[in-house]
């Protein structure tokens, strides 16, 4: 297997993956998030050998109806199953923090997959709250991460 690459990608690119790994059962449509469409929203991707086998995104989206911090929500982290559990998915979520260090963002969340939990957490992530049921996909839990970048930066 050749290195891995992590690398800006496009929407186009990060739907596919998204489509067979987060919801095979729907159209790759239905992957589009209204995140995806502000202009600041960034996608990555791991490329191997030429093919994209790993993606996340974020982009601008409050994390509470005040405003209190600049949230960004993560969506569509997806690593595609022959090659998981070798750091792809932590290496992605890496680049996304590196990236939101030169931003205004405060604060990094989204709706995590339970089953996903362990991969977050050990990247920084907290959870928060009870689990919630987000048909058809499942159990979740709301996870953050302050922009601690963005600190060094000032
Ligand atoms: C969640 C997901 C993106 C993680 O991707 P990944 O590439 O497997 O992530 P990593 O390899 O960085 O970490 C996964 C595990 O492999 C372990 N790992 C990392 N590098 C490793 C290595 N070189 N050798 C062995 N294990 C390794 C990690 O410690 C981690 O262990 P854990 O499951 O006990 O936490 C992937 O499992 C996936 O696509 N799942 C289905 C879709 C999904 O649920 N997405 C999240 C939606 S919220």
């Amino acid at each position: 297997m050749g290195a891995t690459m992590i690398e800006r990608v496009t929407l186009r690119d990060v739907v596919k993956v998204r489509h067979e790994v987060l919801r095979p059962n729907q159209g790759p449509e239905a992957t589009i998030t209204e995140v995806d469409n502000h202009p600041r929203t960034v996608h990555f991707g791991a490329v191997i050998a030429d093919e994209i086998v790993g993606v996340v995104s974020s982009g601008p989206e409050a994390f509470s109806a005040d405003n209190a911090v600049i949230g960004w929500r993560l969506r569509g982290f997806a690593v595609c199953p022959q090659y998981r559990c070798r750091g792809i998915g932590t290496a992605l979520l890496q680049a996304l923090r590196l990236h939101l260090s030169g931003t205004e963002c405060e604060l990094l969340w989204a709706y995590a997959r339970c089953t996903a939990l362990t991969t977050y957490l050990k990247s920084g992530f907290e959870c928060f709250g009870p689990e919630f049921d987000i048909p058809p996909t499942g159990l979740h839990k709301i996870i953050c991460m302050r922009n601690s970048g963005r600190d060094v930066q000032r």
